[in-house]
């Protein structure tokens, strides 16, 4: 028979993301509504196994919706993924009483998760927080809407100056093997062209394109590169120099910009329901889940089917970036 939860611990792992936070207070308040003891575990998988585990109450979540980053902080752990590094975990959560675990991170993290449920005894429950949006069976991240708002407000700034000089600017944004916030974003900002990992770049098409533009005197364009696209921006921006020496060319590299700041409604709203929705799996015992919202919908996916989601991209949306931008 399964143990009923009496004790819970949450933690945040990998790349942070907003939305974060009021995930925490999601779990740590549902909890304690719960009659649970709820206890914060510090960096990630790293402080299940260094002991850095504190119990919380709810004035721990006051004043922290808002806040971008993880009061918890966060680390990407390679010990846990040593047999010594999670046993030593499962003895320091057994010592504790602890015997449910919500674990807010990517597929790498939800991965750790599903190893140590297989070995001990100690169900978890896995919330997607990544702002690269790609775990497959949810429609969203938590952090990905904070993430993709913050790239548009800095690539409108910079079509401001690309406009004032009449130069193009290859700007990278976040997404080590995805290519979501590049699309998303460079769709809502009018990008002449976006690069993505999920779709072999066409160099030649894309230099050609701009000799097309160029020789109709279209000299302000933005090219939106993903972090994770093969050919990479800087190298692009070499290419287009020696092909068009009389059109002026910057590289931005907008970097960890995107995973700070205060998170969107949208990140706050799914980020509590999905929070909520983990304490409600433990005390229901549905074990090994991660929460995933598919058509505004909650879905309990199991942990071993939390693969990296490859986007499917749709040649409509790279017409609709053409048409538009021409
Ligand atoms: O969390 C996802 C992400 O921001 C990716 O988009 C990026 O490639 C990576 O993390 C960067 O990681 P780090 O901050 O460890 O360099």
């Amino acid at each position: 028979m399964e143990k009923k939860v009496t004790k819970i611990g949450v933690l945040t792992s990998g790349g942070d993301a907003p939305g974060m936070n009021a995930a925490i207070r999601a779990v740590v308040r549902t909890g304690i509504y719960n009659k649970l003891e709820v206890y914060g575990i510090k960096r990630g998988y790293q402080g299940m196994i260094d002991n850095d585990i504190f119990k919380m109450e709810s004035t721990s979540v006051a004043n922290i919706i808002q806040r971008g980053g993880t009061i918890l902080k966060t680390a990407r752990c390679k010990d846990f993924f040593t047999t010594e590094g999670r046993k030593k975990a499962y003895e320091n959560l057994n010592a504790l009483g602890i015997n449910g675990v919500v674990i807010i991170g990517g597929d790498g993290s939800f991965r750790g998760a599903q190893i140590f449920s297989r070995e001990y005894d100690i169900p978890c429950i896995g919330l997607p927080g990544t702002i690269d949006k790609d775990i497959a069976g949810t429609d969203f991240t938590i952090g990905f809407d904070t993430a993709v708002n913050t790239a548009v407000e800095a690539i409108d700034k910079v079509r401001d100056t690309a406009d004032a000089h009449d130069r193009l600017f290859i700007i990278e944004v976040m997404g080590r093997d995805s290519g979501y916030i590049a699309l998303h974003s460079g769709i809502a900002t009018g990008a002449e062209n976006i690069l993505i990992p999920e779709r072999k770049t066409d160099v030649e098409g894309v230099v050609n394109a701009l000799i097309e533009k160029h020789g109709r005197k279209k000299l302000v364009n933005i090219i939106v590169v993903a972090e994770g696209e093969e050919f990479g921006a800087v190298e692009l921006g070499k290419v287009i120099t020696e092909r068009i020496p009389d059109q002026e060319v910057r590289v931005t590299i907008l970097g960890h910009i995107q995973r700070g700041g205060s998170p969107t409604c949208f990140d706050r709203l799914i980020a509590s329901r999905m929070g909520y929705a983990a304490v409600e799996c433990l005390l229901e015992g549905r074990f090994n889940v991660f929460v995933g919202i598919l058509n505004n919908d909650m879905h309990y996916i199991p942990l071993d089917k939390a693969v990296k989601k490859k986007q499917r991209m749709s040649e409509d949306w790279m017409k609709i970036v053409k048409i538009l931008s021409s």
